[in-house]
């Protein structure tokens, strides 16, 4: 279980009918266990986005990321093409170095477009790890368009062009450039998907997969999709035990939780309104149902996976009897937040562990979704869509009666926050 494994991922949008395009790839190196390190090279793309952050939660990884400027990515020039080898050669033995030294888990996120790009690096990878190449198909003009659009307006590769058109022509000519170069991935192991963005049905093709991150990677990526869509993160409005400072629970809202519901209803009511097939998720903790109460034109859906954590033995108590009664658990817990288990009770890593179907699911939903729930759980959640490191998600504020909208899309997650009370 402990020798490394390597997996390379590919990741190129064929965009248009006749056209070959690659807007970006993306590699992956991957170990079978949980695995303390990621490692993320490249430009930065939604879809390598998504799924580090969903290896981030299925190994509980620390992320490290390289940028390199867009230049790099054009096909037509020679020098351009030797600089692009020469830093992906250097990527890679970067990554072989650090895998050497216990990294188990890496996305190479870079333009290997070309059959001998691709041979370089599986020379490279020879005898040091396995790889996987990952290759998106998109034959909508459609969603090609829309996608170049959000590309320009969200991009940080065209955060400094002032000019939209510009920009626009900017990556359509990248997109020529990368049509010229373009061989379809056929060597060594690999997904390929193909129409899948529109979520009209599309195909996945798995060749030489196995294992269980492989595996699990697969199933993340025919869930996953770019469809913009906003998901919005509220804590339940003020409950009973909030005012008297006590933990867990089963309490009803207090006269302060109940108005809050009257807000968020009013917010969704209006914020969603022409979207009709939007849903609103909570746990199976009346504090949380009850804040759900009011909203009355969207489905409701309760998740035991959204239930607070479980504070076992110390259920029901304020932080001060703990500490005064418990102060072995109450200096543990202080010591090290993340990893510290209620007795018979839950950490935070098995509150992120149990929300993977959550995530799955949200990451499935092309609706709005919004989900009420508690603090330690949206802290897994938000961490999970805002990419912040797993030690700091037990200290995340995560204030009550404040809506977080996740904005989900083709360049990544953007985030606003609507404090509906005082
Ligand atoms: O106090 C509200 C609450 O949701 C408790 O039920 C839960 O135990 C706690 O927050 C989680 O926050 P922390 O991990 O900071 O104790």
């Amino acid at each position: 279980m402990n020798s490394l494994q390597f997996h390379y991922f590919r990741l190129v949008f064929l965009l248009g009918e006749r056209p070959l395009l690659q807007l970006n790839s993306l590699a992956i190196f991957a170990g079978w266990v949980i695995t303390p390190n990621i490692l993320m090279l490249g430009s930065i793309d939604a879809l390598s986005m998504a799924l580090t952050r969903y290896i981030y939660v299925l190994c509980s990884i620390v992320l490290q990321r390289f940028r390199f400027n867009a230049d790099f990515f054009r096909g037509d020039n020679p020098e351009g093409v030797e600089a692009r080898n020469e830093v992906a050669s250097l990527a890679m033995e970067d990554m072989i170095a650090w895998m050497q030294e216990g990294g188990q888990v890496g996305i190479f996120d870079a333009t290997n477009s070309t059959r001998e790009r691709r041979n370089m690096l599986m020379k490279m990878a020879e005898g040091n790890c396995k790889m996987i190449f990952l290759e998106t198909l998109c034959n909508d003009k459609r969603i090609i368009e829309r996608n170049i659009r959000l590309k320009i307006q969200q991009s940080p590769d065209y955060a400094e062009q002032p000019d939209f058109e510009a920009g626009y022509e900017d990556f359509k000519s990248r997109l020529d450039n990368y049509e010229k170069v373009y061989e379809p991935v056929e060597e060594g192991s690999y997904i390929k998907m193909i129409d899948m963005v529109s979520g009209n049905g599309g195909q996945i093709q798995v060749n030489n997969i196995s294992g269980y991150l492989p595996g699990r990677i697969v199933f993340f990526l025919v869930n996953t999709h770019l469809t913009p869509r906003p998901i919005l993160l509220t804590r339940h409005g003020e409950s009973r035990h909030n005012l008297r400072g006590r933990i867990g629970g089963d309490s009803l809202l207090s006269d302060t939780g109940e108005i809050y519901a009257k807000k968020l209803s009013n917010f969704v009511e209006k914020r969603l309104k022409s979207e009709k097939a939007a849903s609103i998720w909570t746990s199976t903790l009346q504090r949380t149902i009850q804040t759900a109460g009011p909203i009355v034109d969207f489905p409701k859906i309760q998740w035991r996976a959204l239930d607070e954590i479980n504070a076992g033995v110390c259920d029901g108590m304020t932080y001060e009897e703990i500490k005064r009664n418990m102060p072995e658990e109450y200096e543990s817990r202080k010591n090290d937040k993340l990893r510290y288990r209620y007795p018979r009770g839950e950490s935070y890593l098995d509150v992120i562990q149990r929300l993977e179907p959550v995530i799955i699911e949200l990451e499935r939903q092309r609706a709005p979704v919004v989900v009420i729930s508690h603090q330690a759980v949206l802290r897994a959640l938000y961490a999970y869509f805002a990419d912040r490191p797993l030690k700091e998600i037990p200290h995340i504020e995560m204030p009550l009666h404040t809506i977080i909208e996740i904005q989900m899309g083709v360049t990544g997650v953007q985030e606003k926050r609507y404090k509906l009370m005082d």
